[in-house]
């Protein structure tokens, strides 16, 4: 998925060092997943991961890539009769639901929530001129994720199960949004993504190591998801290093996660949803090294890694001291590496950036 500050393309530079540093997987905590890349490269690598983010979307993406370890079993009678292929199996496949589900996506009433607020047809007689999906892709939008919604209250669809459904619609969507990366504006004219079909592809799970225990996802702030797992052999923080607040820049990925059986109140020219304390401290400068100390103190590891970029809020030398101070005398280390700047339209023409490349800093500190 398009995320700032995405580590996919760093992964292979991540884990060389995680290798170097830690030569046998352990526990390893992260708790800034975003979009659980670092966490799956760790649960593929043999460890035993405990993500975490402040998102319910990103929660959605580490229950369907990290917490799961294969493609679970859904009853059977989420479906009616005459769609089971005659068989009278209990439980259905997850390829086949998503089958069935993209075949009867508009079967069920949205009440059209995407298709009012986030396409420019509207629904029910109201639009907001908001052009992000083509009225087709809002109804299917709208109705897997109502169906979702009903199966979970009435028909026992399980939360990890209803996760993956979640994290798969997240990712259909993303695919077919009329954007340039990140949800802060639309474009003004329907891209050939846009007019693309919705189309559910399957999360591949990734089984869990040999000898590893299970994987955890979490919803909630980095220190506290940091207490509550207590000691683990390494913890990767990834926090956001400039003042995009996330949630301003993914806010329909968080309303698909979310859903809208209680409906939240829009508001703005990209119809934001309410983001009462998912504002982020490391997005404020002011406020930046205090959560860095706050996030250090609360991480119990052997190792702690940490990613940032140049350019970034905090300096590079304020990270390095409070590393120092953390860990263990003379265990204090710096790699970089030149990193291809995320841009999107949606910065603006104002946005002045100094270069395109940017670099990718990884700090590390060994505290036991
Ligand atoms: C740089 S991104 C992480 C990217 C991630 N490593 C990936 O590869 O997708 C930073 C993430 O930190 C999350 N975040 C911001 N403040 C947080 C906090 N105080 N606690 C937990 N997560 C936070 C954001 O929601 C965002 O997903």
């Amino acid at each position: 998925m398009r995320y700032l500050g995405n580590k996919t393309k760093l992964i292979p530079f991540l884990m060389r060092h995680v290798r170097r540093i830690a030569p046998r997987a352990g526990v390893a905590c992260d708790p800034f997943a975003g979009t659980a890349s670092v966490s799956m490269a760790l649960k593929e690598a043999g460890w035993t991961v405990h993500a975490g983010d402040l998102l319910a979307s990103s929660y959605a993406l580490q229950v369907a890539r990290v917490e799961l370890d294969h493609p679970p079993r859904f009853p059977a009678s989420l479906i009616p009769p005459d769609a089971r292929n005659g068989r009278s199996a209990e439980d259905i496949g997850y390829r086949s639901l998503l089958g069935w589900l993209s075949d009867h996506g508009e079967g069920e009433d949205g009440h059209g929530f995407v298709s009012e607020h986030y396409t420019l047809q509207g629904a029910a007689g109201r639009a907001h001129g908001r052009m992000y999906f083509s009225p087709e892709n809002g109804r299917r939008i709208d109705g897997i994720r109502t169906r979702i919604e009903r199966w979970t209250r009435e028909a026992g669809l399980g939360r990890a199960e209803a996760q993956l459904l979640i994290a798969t619609l997240i990712e259909a969507a993303d695919r077919v949004a009329n954007t340039t990366g990140v949800y802060a504006s639309f474009v003004k004219t329907m891209q050939p993504n846009a007019l693309r079909p919705l189309e559910l592809r399957p999360i591949e799970p990734i089984p869990r190591g040999n000898g590893a225990g299970p994987c955890t996802a979490f919803q909630g702030s980095a220190t506290r998801r940091l207490r509550t797992i207590g000691p683990v052999d390494l913890v990767y923080l990834d926090p956001p290093y400039n003042s995009r607040q996330y949630p301003s820049y993914y806010h329909i990925p968080e309303l698909l996660a979310l859903g809208w059986a209680t409906p939240p109140e829009i508001r703005g020219k990209t119809g934001l949803i309410p983001d009462d304390g998912l504002r982020s401290d490391w997005c404020r400068k002011h406020r930046a090294p205090e959560a860095l100390h706050d996030v250090l103190e609360a991480a119990d590891a052997r190792h702690i890694l940490f990613s940032y970029y140049d350019e970034g809020l905090l300096d590079r030398s304020e990270i390095e001291r409070a590393l120092r101070e953390r860990g263990v005398a003379d265990t204090y280390r710096f790699f970089h590496r030149p990193y291809r700047r995320y841009r999107s339209d949606a910065d603006g023409p104002r946005r002045n950036y100094r270069r395109d490349d940017v670099r990718a800093h990884l700090h590390y500190v060994r505290c036991a």
